[in-house]
């Protein structure tokens, strides 16, 4: 029986991630280890809390005596690490905590597998594996052209992409140097439900509901490759399962698209279905993001080759899935955007939006 630990597991792709790993496997246990910061939400997982498969665990993913008493109960046969900061904005007003989580939360968790799965010289227990759940922030911004492949040079620009890529190398250095069993993942920009409203689409949809206005960085016209997040979370099982050791694997959705388009399909969605007030007249060009990247796209052939996942879900059917749950969980957004959600908010775009 294959026993994880899956870290950030109350955030948004970490809680998407388990329900779907529950559903698929019968013979799986799950330990969730998250700090619950601003971004976890034990709510996120209560249809699931009481399942005898799955137990939480509050606490840090740098924290050594906590991750390495996990590892002696639990015997861990799998590590899938989403526990980090995850948002570029909160990163440009505050690097550090991603430091700290990111990279050196991270090291720890590497440390601490290594130790407790090594059993003689560059040799590790059967079948285990430790898979970083990265981003293709790490290879910086595209022109026009051309899309990132697993060989482009990485070239982070934001101290979140930088913390991040920091944490692969490290990924890298422990397969390079000790063998270690790992992984690593970059993916596309996610989409669909539990995601938290400092992300361009859940913050955009409540604003609209709302009537409040939108903020769009600059012209709008940067691009972003949206995934469904499912596809993720099913593209990560299957490297855990499948990936060649010491592989990266690029995960994207083949569907580029301007924030503005985004943005526009929201005010249509929410016009027909929540408010016919809401229009684009909502939309507000505000500052451009510093050192705002202007185009990711995937190339995520080897993994289609390699391992035979593709994206399932197109666009136009995900958004509708993302926005009906937004719509059919105002209570889940109203809690979420409640209480400190109100300052971050003021101190980003000048004003509460209760
Ligand atoms: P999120 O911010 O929604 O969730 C992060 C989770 O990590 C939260 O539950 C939080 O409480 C937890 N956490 C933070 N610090 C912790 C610590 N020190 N110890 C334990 N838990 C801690 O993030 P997300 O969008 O679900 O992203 C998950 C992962 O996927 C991240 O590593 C992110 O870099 C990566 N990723 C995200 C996207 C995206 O579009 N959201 C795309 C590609 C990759
Ligand atoms: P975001 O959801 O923060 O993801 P990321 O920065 O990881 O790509 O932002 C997606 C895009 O939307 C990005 O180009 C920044 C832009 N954006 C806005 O224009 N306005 C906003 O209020 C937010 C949150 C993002």
């Amino acid at each position: 029986m294959k026993r994880y630990l899956v870290t950030g597991g109350c955030g948004f792709i970490g809680s998407n991630f388990i329900k779907y790993m529950l559903g698929k496997y019968s013979d799986i246990n799950i330990v969730n280890l998250d700090l619950c910061t601003y971004a976890g939400n034990l709510e996120n997982l209560s249809d699931i809390e009481n399942d005898k498969r799955y137990t939480f665990v509050k606490g840090d993913i740098g924290d050594e005596k906590l991750v390495k008493d996990l590892f002696q109960k639990y015997d861990f046969t799998n590590v899938i690490n989403f526990a980090a900061e995850s948002h570029v904005d909160r990163s440009i007003k505050n690097p550090e905590i991603f430091v700290k989580t990111n990279v050196l939360g991270t090291v720890n968790l590497l440390q601490r597998a290594k130790e407790h799965w090594l059993i003689g010289e560059d040799k590790y227990k059967d079948g285990v594996k430790f898979v970083q759940v990265s981003t293709d922030e790490v290879y910086g911004s595209l022109g026009e052209d051309g899309l990132f492949s697993e060989k482009t040079p990485l070239d982070p620009h934001s101290p979140y992409s930088a913390s991040k890529t920091s944490a692969d190398l490290f990924v890298k250095a422990f397969y390079d140097t000790y063998k270690f069993p790992c992984n690593i993942t970059r993916c596309s920009n996610n989409y669909g439900p539990y995601q938290f409203p400092e992300k361009l689409i859940p913050l955009v949809f409540n604003n609209a509901c709302n009537l409040k206005t939108l903020p769009i960085y600059g012209t709008g016209l940067q691009i972003r490759d949206w995934l469904y997040v499912l596809d993720h979370c099913k593209a990560i099982d299957l490297v855990c399962e499948k990936g060649r050791i010491g592989e990266v694997y690029n995960i994207g959705g083949n569907n580029e698209k301007t924030n503005l388009f985004i943005v526009k399909s929201i005010i249509s969605y929410v016009h027909d279905n929540v408010n016919t007030e809401c229009s684009e007249a909502l939309i507000k060009h505000v500052e451009d993001r510093k050192g705002h990247d202007l185009r990711y796209g995937i190339d995520a052939s080897k993994i289609k080759n390699e391992l035979g996942w593709e994206p399932e879900t197109p666009f136009e059917k995900g958004i509708v899935l993302t926005l009906d749950w937004y719509k059919n969980n105002k209570k889940w957004l109203k809690n979420v955007t409640s209480g400190a959600y109100q300052n971050y908010y003021q101190m980003m775009y000048g004003d509460k939006n209760e």
